[in-house]
């Protein structure tokens, strides 16, 4: 089955109970057992619920996975993830890393004695050379967020497996649609569902994909004792979302390549980043794993001095740290998503001050390429 119908078809869409076209929101938090001893298979949401449940097949069908779960946000499925690393365990991920992860290893898990090795994403020998006896976990995202750099999947992933070291990718801005990490080797598929599965800004929630029982059972233990499960109206909503993905994607990913390539013919813009241009240095990794270049791309104004006005003059896209939605999104790494990151850090991984990222929804490209170009003016 092709992913746009998969979409639609590809996992419980209608309710085994009443024949419902559309899975219910079994809204409770526990259920009753006529006997003792057994259950219907559901006897307490935070260990599952068929709304939930079916946004767990759903997840594991787009993957092409064996298994999926389901949680209360991006980051709560990336913790459940990091939570199998052990005090005097070894981690190694890219320097262009999402904040909240950046966030999570910096802060959080040096004090429960794991460490980490921030490596540039883009040189398989830099993870090579970064593996110590104790590496258990190469963390990847690609593209990455803000600048969307590009991690070699296969060769990181062959590395990875000659070491027995895991792995597991953020897969947010590619989307299953676009780029299926479990079929490069990835062990673990993460997904921010809050972005373009989900697509309308109005819930939060996580995914996890993968084909390893094992895994699947260590991970669904944790959602369930760190309580991360996703809520039953976000999993009703976003079940509702994703059957649109294909539609939303297809005309995403199409204004965001217009837009790329405005913005790298206009004098007020000092660079564009974004993989679907040939320009982009890893273009060729890119385009192995992928055929898309992904409805987000990074810009970077002329000075500083340009970015209040440049985003007050914007009148389309709203001005949100978030991406994903319907609605183009415009932000500021540098006050919002990675705020969290010391000033020199961020510097150093390239998200500066005049550095603007741009989601691309679904409106009409001419008007957003007009608006664009009239803040710019
Ligand atoms: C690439 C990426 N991963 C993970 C997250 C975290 O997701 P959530 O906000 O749903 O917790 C985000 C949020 O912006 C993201 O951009």
């Amino acid at each position: 089955m092709n992913i746009n119908t998969k979409l639609l078809h590809g996992y419980s869409v209608i309710d085994k109970e009443t024949g419902a076209a559309s899975i219910p929101k079994y809204q409770t938090s526990t259920f009753h057992q006529d006997d003792v001893f057994h259950h219907t298979g559901y006897n307490y949401t935070r260990f599952g619920n068929p709304t939930i449940t079916a946004v767990e097949e759903c997840i594991a069908s787009l993957e092409n996975a064996s298994y999926g779960l389901a949680f209360s946000s991006g980051m709560a499925a990336i913790n459940s993830v990091l939570f199998m690393l052990s005090q005097g365990d070894h981690l190694i991920l890219g320097k262009n890393i999402y904040g909240g992860t950046y966030h999570i290893v910096t802060e959080f898990l040096t004090r429960f004695g794991v460490e980490h090795t921030f490596v540039d994403e883009s040189d398989v020998s830099a993870w090579e050379n970064a593996i110590r006896p104790n590496t258990k976990l190469f963390y990847l995202e690609t593209p990455s967020n803000p600048l969307l750099t590009i991690t070699d999947l296969k060769a990181v992933c062959h590395l990875a497996k000659k070491h027995g070291i895991l792995t597991a990718c953020d897969n947010t801005f590619m989307t299953p649609i676009h780029q299926q990490p479990l079929d490069f080797g990835v062990d673990i598929v993460i997904h921010s569902a809050t972005k373009f599965i989900n697509g309308h800004s109005d819930i939060l929630a996580g995914l996890i994909a993968t084909n390893d029982e094992d895994l699947y059972l260590t991970l669904k233990k944790h959602q369930k004792a760190l309580g991360s499960i996703l809520g039953v109206e976000d999993a009703w909503l976003l079940l509702r979302g994703v059957k649109t993905m294909g539609l939303r994607m297809k005309q995403s990913v199409k204004n965001a390549a217009k837009i790329a390539d405005f913005l790298s013919n206009h004098d007020e813009i000092k660079s564009v980043y974004y993989p679907g241009l040939t320009s982009h240095p890893q273009a060729d990794i890119h385009q192995a794993q992928t055929q898309s270049g992904g409805a987000v791309l990074s810009f970077e104004l002329s000075c500083e001095d340009k970015v209040a006005d440049f985003f007050n003059k914007c009148q389309i896209p709203i001005v949100a740290v978030s991406l994903g939605g319907v609605e183009s999104i415009l932000s500021y790494p540098w006050t919002m998503s990675h705020a969290c990151m010391p000033e020199e850090e961020r510097i150093k991984m390239g998200v500066t001050s005049t550095l603007i990222r741009l989601s691309c929804g679904i409106e009409d490209c001419n008007d957003l390429i007009s608006d664009l170009e009239n803040a710019l003016k």
